[in-house]
């Protein structure tokens, strides 16, 4: 038995004392769950002794492996010299301002941003993306547009899950019993061609499809009424969805023409996880608003940054003589000792070139999966880029015909991966997928491992 440190069993004190997040609560109780004791590079250790390779990175954040000294080292000198301070009213912090210039420069130099301006740190990717609804709202009233509100996400987007990004994730169980979505948020299709697409309509014609179904949408809205348009280069937890080809070259234009912003939720996509730096990069898409979060600081500490355009920027600032004080932020805005490790998080992507190992062991991963069960007959789609991929299960693969129910399939698969020692995360999406983001350091042979494991837990489960 685990103990604590008074010699409780940790796994009744958890089940007695723990409201766990996005978790089954009676399930819970009856089956309890993992519990985390260490890790080192890519493998954790639960307090029973046991080891998994996690193929998660946590939840798609632990970008440069487990157990690097050099952030927690990075931590201890910050905390000894300034393990606190607020970043209210114009105050600031070294690492902080260190850290707004070089994220600046990273988005214009690595990924081809011409826009970027100024960044507002936060803690989550939900705080982030809260704080781009208040943003688009502020700047569209000081421009005297106060009609101009409303913001189209996409069914089954993941954007957070605070009301306002609750709002604008897109699957049902985020919303259900939750009084959500809130006014003014609006859904796109999801650009997911496997599922989507008529048949033998090419990718090309079904993003053309979904262009002209964008526009349809702002023409019944009203393009006055429409503030921003909100999209992850790479769908995460609604299935792993890289964007059809000609996507974002069909909606860019279309935004631009109705004067509507685009903001470029990166919180999973920024820091290498798609083999480049960003995901707007990746794909050449030039927001107006950014969101990061995850991979920044490794999920070491909490740390969300937002990043506005100069021309926000310029409407911001100008806002001053109107309203006073951006009465907008958090005690823990621009805290030092996240910034700190931050820093220190990137130094290792860069000196370690982790962004070019996850385009290259990523790839390879995708190459063994599909070569490992690319045609069992109940794998329907292997997608992916770079280091972030999804299995999407049917029970034909023919007709394309969906396990009923959903969830049971991918659970199993995840569950059975985990008793042999895998990490892979069943997700809430509308097909049955399980889910891979490794940490960027994955080796090739690790790669294999993954690869080896997955296909005997897909095995035995379909077997079943
Ligand atoms: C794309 C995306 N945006 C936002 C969030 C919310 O981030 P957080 O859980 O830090 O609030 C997530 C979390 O998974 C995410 O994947």
């Amino acid at each position: 038995m685990a103990t604590g440190a008074r010699g409780q069993s940790l796994e009744k004190l958890a089940r007695e004392s723990v409201l766990h997040p996005a978790t089954a609560l009676s399930t819970y109780q009856k089956q309890g769950g993992l519990i985390a004791q260490s890790a080192e590079g890519v493998t954790l250790t639960d307090i029973h002794g046991k080891t998994y390779i996690d193929a998660m990175a946590g939840l798609w954040c632990v970008n440069v492996g487990y157990g690097r000294k050099e952030l927690a080292r990075a931590a201890a000198e910050q905390i000894e010299q300034l393990g606190y301070y607020h970043t209210f009213a114009g105050t600031s912090n070294p690492p902080q301002i260190e850290l707004a210039g070089r994220l600046l420069g990273l988005l214009r130099d690595r990924a081809g941003l011409e826009k970027p301006s100024k960044v507002f740190f936060g803690l989550s990717g939900s705080d982030a993306n809260d704080t781009q609804v208040k943003l688009v709202r502020y700047y569209n009233n000081l421009l005297g547009r106060p009609d101009k509100k409303k913001i189209i996400s996409r069914q089954s987007a993941y954007h957070g899950v605070s009301l306002a990004s609750a709002s604008l994730t897109g699957l049902p169980a985020f919303h259900a019993a939750f009084d959500l979505p809130m006014e003014g948020v609006l859904f796109a299709s999801t650009p997911h061609h496997y599922r989507n697409a008529k048949p033998g309509e090419s990718e090309e014609e079904f993003s053309d499809r979904l262009g002209g179904e964008l526009e349809a949408l702002i023409a019944r809205e009203g393009a006055e009424t429409i503030a921003a348009f909100i999209a992850e280069p790479v769908m995460g937890a609604g299935g792993v969805i890289p964007p059809p080809r000609g996507y974002f070259e069909r909606i860019e234009p279309v935004l631009a023409a109705n004067d509507i912003l685009l903001i470029a939720d990166e919180v999973i996509c920024g820091f290498g996880r798609l083999g480049s730096w960003f995901g707007s990069g990746h794909y050449g898409i030039q927001p107006d608003l950014i969101s990061m979060a995850k991979g920044l600081t490794s999920g070491y500490v909490p740390l969300s940054a937002v990043v506005v355009s100069e021309e926000i920027w310029s409407v911001l600032e100008g806002g001053t003589e109107e309203l006073g004080v951006f009465a907008h932020g958090y005690t823990y805005s621009g805290h030092p000792v996240s910034a700190a490790v931050a820093l220190a998080n990137l130094d290792i992507l860069e000196s370690e070139n982790l962004v070019e190992n996850a385009a290259r062991v990523g790839a390879h991963l995708q190459a063994g999966l599909r070569s490992a069960l690319g045609d069992h007959p109940n794998v329907g789609e292997i997608r992916g880029e770079g280091m972030i991929m999804a299995l999407e299960f049917v029970a034909d693969r023919t007709s394309r015909e969906p396990f009923d129910p959903t969830p049971a399939v991918q659970k199993a698969v995840a569950a059975e991966a985990a008793r042999l020692g895998l990490i892979v995360r069943p997700l809430p999406s509308a097909g049955a997928a399980v889910a891979l983001s490794p940490p960027l350091c994955l080796t090739e042979g690790d790669a294999d491992r993954v690869v080896e494991i997955l296909a005997e837990a897909v095995a035995t489960v379909m077997a079943r």
